[in-house]
């Protein structure tokens, strides 16, 4: 059987539905050396700010039952030298290109979109709205409904790429935040981000992450997520990227199932680079043993 395995985020076509998640793949660059960058349907980069950042104090990272901490503040060597330095190597791969951008402020996304929407090799732009790791700026905006309007509304004067929202699941209605991004514009919305967490060494007395508090990703997340997916993709019309402790197809197919057109892997990429290629082979030996062809046939049809 032929299988068809492309889908769409809004204007986004991809060749299959498994992306990399924002900050677990840097710029491709190191992972190119251990799996071929051609199969993916998309990378999505690290978040790129309007200045180089230096990130967060050490230690950034925490291990956790069935998951990670993170508080890499998000270091990043500003929007010039992506341009400059990271995204021509993007560019040589067939796969799509999405630019996760952040901000302290309107302005700031502002200005990096304007600067990116430039390059020509640039398919869309993922907006981080729920990063835990910043005291200012995306997180706390993030969680304002009338902010996010007004910001991707702002976005969508100075780009023409298309905006994906990648929002908070750490409110009490993440349908309210993604209705208020559709109606702005946004063309996809990214779910979920990393959870804020603390992890303390009782030996020590101190956290385990120099910010104190940092971002939970992996499995641990994967129920949370598959429920705010879920629950936004019977909110609002426009397309969903889910992720969150995805480690494999079944884990993957819970995220479509639930109502995701296509997913991301993050953390899995830190305990084996291959996971997103064996991810999209184990969907399509789901869509072969059930007979489907079309993969976009399996979107949102969890039976409940
Ligand atoms: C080390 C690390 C760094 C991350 N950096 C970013 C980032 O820069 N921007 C962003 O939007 N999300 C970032 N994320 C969140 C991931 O893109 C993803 O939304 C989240 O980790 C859930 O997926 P996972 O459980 O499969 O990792 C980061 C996650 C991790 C683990």
């Amino acid at each position: 059987m032929l299988l068809d395995l492309t889908t769409h985020l809004g204007r986004i076509s991809l060749k299959n539905p498994v992306l990399v998640a924002s900050g677990t793949f840097g710029y491709g660059e190191e992972y190119a050396e251990l799996i071929d960058l051609n199969q993916l349907g998309g990378i999505i980069t690290k978040s790129v700010t309007l200045k180089p950042r230096e990130g967060s104090f050490p230690p950034r990272l925490t291990e956790t039952p069935a998951g990670m901490l993170n508080a890499i503040g998000l270091e990043n060597p500003g929007v010039e030298l992506f341009l400059k330095e990271k995204l021509p190597f993007l560019s040589q791969f067939d796969t799509k290109i999405i630019v996760n951008i952040a901000g302290e402020k309107e302005d700031e996304f502002c200005q990096v979109a304007e600067k990116l929407s430039k390059a020509k090799t640039i398919d869309a732009l993922e907006v981080n709205l729920s990063c835990p790791n910043l005291r200012r700026g995306g997180y706390i905006l993030g969680k304002d409904p009338e902010v996010v309007f007004s910001l991707i509304q702002t976005l969508k004067r100075v780009t023409d790429l298309p905006l994906l929202a990648k929002l908070t699941a750490a409110v009490s209605e993440p349908t309210e935040i993604a209705r208020a991004a559709e109606e702005a514009g946004a063309e996809a919305l990214s779910l979920i981000n990393t959870l804020p967490g603390m992890a303390i060494n009782i030996q020590t007395r101190r956290p385990r992450l120099g910010n104190i508090t940092g971002g939970l990703s992996g499995p641990a997340i994967r129920p949370i997520a598959v429920r705010v997916v879920w629950e936004v993709a019977r909110a609002v019309r426009i397309p969903i990227l889910g992720m969150g402790g995805i480690m494999k197809g079944d884990d993957a197919l819970e995220f479509i199932l639930a109502g995701a057109s296509a997913v991301a892997v993050g953390t899995a990429n830190f305990v084996d680079p291959t996971t997103p290629g064996q991810t999209i082979k184990q969907i399509e030996n789901y869509l072969k043993k059930n007979k489907i062809r079309r993969f976009r046939e399996l979107i949102g049809k969890v039976e409940t």
